[in-house]
C-alpha cells in the first residue's frame, strides 16, 4: 500500500514509518520538521493545518504513484489552549479529509487518544460504545476529530479508524502504564491492521498492548485484525519496586490519569 504518514518525524511516526516499510508498504512522510535521518521514502515538510499545503502534497503524491491511505499522527500531543487544540487536531484532520475526498483516497487511520474518554471513572474493561468524556481540551480535540471522521465516513463512504492510544513508550514507566502501555511493535501491528481491515467503515479501537492489567477492551481492535503480542506485565516488578504514591492513586482513578487533575484546568477563552 502507498501510505501518507503525517507527523512522520515524531516519536510514534518514526517507529510506525520504519515498521510499515518493513511490512512492505511504500511510506510517504509529512511533517513540520524535515525528514529524520534514515527515512527512505518521499518527504514533504508542510503544515497539515494549511489546506493549500495539504492539497499540494496530495497533488504531488497522487500524481506521482497514487495514494491508498493516510495515517494521521501529526498534532500537539498534549494539553494546550482550546484554539490551538482545535487547529492542531480538528482543522488538520479536516484538511486531510477534504484532500482525500478530492483525490479519491479512501482510508484514514487516526491517532486518537484515551483522553477522548479520560474523564470516565476507571473500570476493568471500558468499551468503545461509551459517551465521549474528555478530560482536557486535548481530549475535546480528539472527540471532535473522531466526530469529523464519522461525518466523512457517512457522507463520502470512506473508511476511518480512530485508535485511542494509551501510553506509547519503549517500556511502561508508571503503575498506570502497566495498564495503558502500547509497545513499539504493537503500534506498528495496530496501524498495519487498521490499514488492511476489510471495510471497517467508521471504527474506534483502543491502542494498547495485550496488557494483563488492561483497563480498556481490546476486542474492537481484534475485530479489525489487531492482535497485540506484548504485555506490560513483564515490567511490573521493575515498575513496582518504588513504593506506591498518592500520584499513583490519582492516576488509577480515571481513564485519563493525571489529565483529570486541577493542574490541567484553564479557561476555554484563554488565547494562545
Ligand atoms: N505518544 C503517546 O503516548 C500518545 C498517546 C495518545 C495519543 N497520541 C497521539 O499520537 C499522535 C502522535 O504523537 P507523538 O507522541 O508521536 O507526538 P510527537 O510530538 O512526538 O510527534 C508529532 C509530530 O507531528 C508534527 N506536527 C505537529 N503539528 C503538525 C502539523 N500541523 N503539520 C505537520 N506536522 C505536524 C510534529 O512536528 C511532530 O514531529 C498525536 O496525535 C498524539 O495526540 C500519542
Amino acid at each position: 500500500m502507498r501510505v501518507l504518514v503525517t507527523g512522520a518525524a515524531g516519536s510514534i511516526g518514526t517507529v510506525v514509518c520504519s515498521g510499515l516499510v518493513d511490512r512492505g508498504h511504500d511510506v510517504v512522510g509529512m511533517d513540520l520538521k524535515v525528514e529524520p535521518e534514515g527515512f527512505t521514502g518521499a518527504w514533504f515538510t508542510a503544515d497539515c493545518g494549511d489546506p493549500d499545503a495539504v492539497e499540494a502534497v496530495f497533488g504531488a503524491v497522487v500524481g506521482g504513484g497514487g495514494l491508498d491511505a493516510v495515517v494521521h499522527l501529526a498534532s500537539i500531543p498534549t494539553e494546550d489552549s482550546l484554539p490551538t487544540i482545535l487547529e492542531s487536531h480538528v482543522i488538520t484532520t479536516g484538511a486531510l479529509l477534504d484532500a482525500m475526498v478530492a483525490h479519491g483516497v479512501n482510508r484514514i487511520v487516526y491517532a486518537s487518544s484515551n483522553h477522548a474518554v479520560g474523564r470516565t471513572p476507571r473500570s476493568d474493561r471500558l468499551g468503545t460504545d461509551v459517551r465521549p468524556r474528555p478530560d482536557t481540551f486535548y481530549g475535546v480535540g480528539k472527540v471532535a476529530a473522531e466526530a469529523l471522521l464519522s461525518l466523512y465516513v457517512d457522507r463520502y463512504g470512506i473508511d476511518a479508524v480512530a485508535a485511542r492510544i494509551g501510553s506509547f513508550l519503549p517500556q511502561p514507566e508508571s503503575r498506570r502504564g502497566l495498564s495503558t502501555w502500547l509497545s513499539h511493535d504493537d503500534a506498528v501491528r495496530m496501524v498495519d491492521a487498521c490499514l488492511s481491515a476489510p471495510d471497517p467503515g467508521f471504527a474506534v479501537i483502543y491502542g494498547i498492548s495485550a496488557n494483563t492489567r488492561a483497563w480498556w477492551d481490546l476486542e474492537p481492535g481484534r475485530a479489525l485484525g489487531y492482535h497485540p503480542r506484548d504485555d506490560a506485565e513483564q515490567f511490573a516488578a521493575q515498575v513496582e519496586q518504588a513504593p506506591a504514591t498518592e500520584e499513583d492513586e490519582v492516576e488509577a482513578g480515571y481513564v485519563g490519569g493525571p489529565f483529570v487533575t486541577e493542574r490541567y484546568f484553564r479557561p476555554a477563552s484563554l488565547r494562545p
